[in-house]
């Protein structure tokens, strides 16, 4: 597991596969209530909570922020609340129906689209993300202070992360999204329009570099 700083309160944790050649990413926004976004798989989880630990210090984790439900989002999630008991999940209401019928956590918070959550210095707005798994609904994470999308499966790249930011541009990244990460075609339009709209610096997704715009 690759521990990279991406700034100052953004650490990225990133895991390659070389057998689907795809590298897996978890992130950590610190701040007054620091935010997991991304268990990782249970193994993944496993390798994560003793660097956690220590980069957090004396603080714990408020957040743990789940954008849909798999296993690469949130595997490790019952393993990390043995360990950060009081963090609070942050997911789509699909998303805490699963997480709470499994009995994998009781404290589910479930936001709708457009929802906000504001931390004492940070600021997300949730955007609705039709996942994997029959199109249930999922969430993309919009951190409004610095222009942060945590984009989930959205914007992904192949291969080994050998630079973790790589320059791109959101109308590039825009056209992109192909019709069978949304196979909803009316939904996949929508996204595309919602996305194109934000006013972004980073785009911080699941799997392969940081996106700088
Ligand atoms: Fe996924
Ligand atoms: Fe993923």
């Amino acid at each position: 597991m690759q521990q990279i700083k991406i700034f100052d309160n953004l650490y990225m944790f990133n895991t390659y596969n070389p057998q689907i050649n795809l590298s897996f990413n978890q992130f950590l926004l610190l701040g007054e209530e620091p935010m997991l976004i991304h268990t990782g798989s249970f193994q993944m989880t496993e390798a994560l909570i003793p660097i956690l630990k220590e980069i957090l210090g004396d603080k714990s984790l408020s957040y743990i922020f789940v954008s849909h439900f798999e296993s690469d989002e949130c595997g490790g999630l019952s393993l990390l609340l043995e360990h950060f008991p009081d963090a609070k999940t942050i997911c789509s209401a699909v998303t805490a129906r699963q997480l709470m019928g499994f009995g994998i956590t009781k404290n589910a918070v479930s936001k709708v689209p457009e929802e906000t959550l504001v931390l004492n210095d940070l600021s997300f707005k949730f955007i609705t993300y039709p996942s994997e798994m029959h199109l249930w609904e999922g969430l993309l994470a919009f951190e409004t202070t610095n222009g942060l999308l945590f984009s989930s499966d959205l914007f992904i790249r192949m291969g080994e992360v050998t630079e973790p930011i790589v320059d791109s541009s959101l109308k590039d990244e825009v056209i992109r999204i192909a019709p069978h990460q949304i196979p909803d075609p009316s939904a996949h339009k929508a996204v595309q329009g919602i996305l194109s709209e934000l006013s972004l610096n980073y785009i911080i997704p699941g799997h392969g570099p940081v996106l700088k715009l």
